[in-house]
């Protein structure tokens, strides 16, 4: 007797799961193969990494992907604006970025990059918060004669130079923070791994 409604119970259990897992199997063709293929937007919020195609990005132009719901900017920085950048350290607030957020992989100097030609930047003030806004022109007329190209903040006046640079006397403390990163080839740049250069 026992042993019956053991068997039964055991049976009842099994086509329970078999429906389970056809309701899963189900569910799971359903979903666009493509999907497979990148991160969700939820594994995205959750910090998974974002690869970024540089291949068609011409020299002064900026392009944002998203990390962590955080705007990553990659500006590739013509020979002239690479040039210009050491010539402003005595006009930033930390020239060598020793206050400033980066990881210690990349090169604390003027150019703040893995390969100079490419700047890579949170895109967000490190005064408040707002997005700053990208002014590659040089000498425009509401930013003055001096101005190299570079980004300013609408908030409250901050300014940075084309490596992400606080320049003196604005709010805003730090330099703009650069994520971790590297190459995965001349073309492709995965933002939020090291890559194993940490
Ligand atoms: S948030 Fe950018 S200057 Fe205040």
């Amino acid at each position: 007797m026992s042993n019956d409604g053991v068997n039964t119970t055991r049976r009842r259990l099994l086509v329970g799961a078999s429906t389970a897992v056809g309701a899963v199997g189900a569910v799971g063709a359903a979903v666009p193969f493509v999907a497979s293929w990148s991160p969700s937007d939820k594994a995205k919020a959750a910090g998974a990494p974002v690869k970024a195609d540089i291949s068609k990005l011409e020299p002064g132009a900026q392009m944002i992907v998203e990390w962590r719901g955080k705007p990553v900017w990659i500006v590739r920085r013509t020979a002239e604006a690479l040039a210009n950048l050491p010539g402003l350290d005595a006009s930033v607030a930390d020239p060598d970025s020793a206050k400033s957020k980066q990881p210690d992989y990349v090169p604390g100097n003027s150019a703040r990059a893995l390969r100079d030609e490419y700047m890579v930047m949170i895109g967000i003030c490190t005064h408040l918060g707002c997005s700053p806004t990208y002014r590659p022109e040089v000498a425009p007329a509401d930013l003055g004669a001096d101005w190299k190209g570079g980004f300013y903040c609408p908030c409250h006046g901050s300014t940075f130079d084309l490596s992400g640079r606080v320049y003196k006397a604005k709010p805003a403390p730090t330099n703009l923070e650069i994520p971790p990163h590297y190459y995965m080839s001349d073309d492709v740049i995965l933002i939020g791994e090291d890559g194993g250069n940490a």
